[in-house]
């Protein structure tokens, strides 16, 4: 029996004592996990080499994974509803991404040299992405966002760097709530989402030494909040006035749609970086675009800019990336998967909706993210509005129902996870708005 099913919603008057008694729950079911994070913490700060995936009272260590489930240290089984924060679209040890796997490891990892596949997987990214006429690989979303600042500011010969508040760009370019004080040295502008007369505002300001605006089309771990067509195109049309680069940061969103939201929004970035589930769930990113920019990378030239990376062509992701885009998320399976996700965030929206709760779920196709509060959500101050407990007691609730998914409440369908488990999702958001409704707010006029 689970801890929803012996909750005693009466006994729960508060959501403090709530999330209190679902944290006591946790901890009992979960020693071994418990354990483990106090061996950790005697070689790594906090027990922890990956800030996002850390939590309180100690997160779970996951023991191994196969199709849409993980399996933990303790052997509960979940659905694996966060699929890596999008990097695990193929779910786990897809048979087509396996097989790319075994074949390059057949052939030996590490030649020191070209090998035959980084131009085929070049080419179907170029394919793929509307903006993108030329691609160099990197090793993370982190490090292709630096590549592509590192280059505008090269090529136009400024400085500064326009980012959106709430805005995550890798480990060294955070802007949730406060900048992180290990952030890239850069000279940071930082923007309101979603506001194009504030942005538009700021960018003529500092018009003269704009190198560069960066930009998710949705925020991803800002909260899955879209950005809006017009204010992309507001971007975009000030971005060529005032001479600045658009760089799109679609390590998250380039899922959304066959060739990215810059196909969906039909605005395309000068340039555009990638990450995640590309590189088929091995390391990978990359940074691409204009040729005319792109082409300053062309060692044949006398004025080259140099890149280099001992992993930027690697094997195993040239194999798993290539085999994954050409034969598994296919143009179809993208808007299969986009689909699905849509009508799950549908059916979670109606279930809130229709009881009157300040409960909601934002996001575009295969990526969703709990909100505990009501309202239009355009920017990641509208989401501070949320309450933080209640999306805890969510995350404990669901993940103690065997449904696995971020503990700030996102989610991401993987191409593993079936219309069943979404069913089952749908069942145990059903069960927490019933047994924890007296907690949730009504939304105002409900
Ligand atoms: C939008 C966005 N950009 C960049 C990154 C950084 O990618 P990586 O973790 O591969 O360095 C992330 C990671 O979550 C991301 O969500």
């Amino acid at each position: 029996m689970s801890p929803m099913d012996q909750a005693d919603p009466r006994r729960n008057a508060d959501v403090a004592s709530a999330l209190r008694e679902a944290e006591e729950h946790y901890v009992a079911a979960n020693p071994k996990s418990q354990a483990q994070h106090r061996a950790a913490l005697a070689a790594m700060p906090g027990g922890n080499t990956r800030t996002a995936i850390f939590y309180t009272p100690f997160p779970l260590t996951m023991a191994r994974g196969a199709a849409q489930h993980l399996w933990d240290l303790d052997g509960h089984r979940y659905v694996d509803f966060l699929g890596e924060f999008t990097a695990g679209l193929y779910g786990h040890s897809h048979p087509v991404i396996r097989a790319a796997l075994d074949a390059a490891l057949d052939g030996g990892i590490s030649f020191g040299a070209h090998g035959a596949l980084e131009a085929q997987f070049a080419a179907a990214i170029v394919a793929r992405f509307p903006s993108i006429e030329l691609v160099r690989f990197t090793n993370s979303g982190t490090e292709a966002n630096l590549m592509a600042l590192v280059t505008a500011r090269a090529v136009t010969g400024r400085s500064k760097v326009l980012v959106f508040d709430g805005a995550y760009h890798g480990g060294v370019f955070y802007f949730r709530g406060k900048p992180a004080p290990i952030n890239a040295p850069f000279a940071f502008v930082i923007a309101p989402y979603n506001d194009a007369a504030a942005t538009l505002a700021l960018i003529e300001r500092h018009a003269d030494d704009l190198a560069a605006i960066i930009v998710e089309p949705m925020l991803g771990s800002g909260g899955c909040i879209p950005a809006e067509p017009a204010f992309l195109a507001a971007l975009r049309a000030s971005a060529t006035r005032v001479g600045a680069l658009l760089v799109f940061d679609e390590v998250m969103t380039s899922r959304l749609a066959p060739g990215g939201l810059q196909q969906a929004t039909g605005v395309l970035p000068d340039l555009t970086t990638l990450g995640k589930y590309i590189g088929g769930g091995m390391s990978f990113g990359a940074f691409g675009g204009r040729a005319d920019i792109m082409e300053r990378y062309d060692p044949r030239r006398a004025d080259a800019f140099p890149h280099a990376g001992t992993f930027n062509n690697n094997v195993l992701t040239m194999s798993a990336g290539l085999a994954g885009l050409t034969r598994v998320y296919t143009a179809e399976a993208a808007e299969a998967l986009n689909a699905r996700g849509d009508r799950l965030r549908a059916r979670l929206n109606a279930l809130t909706r229709d009881r009157g709760l300040a409960m909601q779920f934002t996001g575009l196709g295969s990526m969703l993210q709990v909100h505990m509060c009501a309202g239009a959500l355009r920017s990641p101050a509208d989401a501070a509005r949320g309450d933080a407990a209640l999306r805890d007691l969510f995350f404990f609730d669901l993940v103690a129902r065997g449904h696995w998914l971020a503990k700030r409440g996102m989610a991401a369908l993987s191409l593993m996870v079936t219309e069943a488990d979404c069913d089952a999702l749908a069942g145990a958001v059903e069960e927490f708005v019933a047994t924890r409704g007296a907690l949730l707010g009504q939304r105002v006029g409900a």
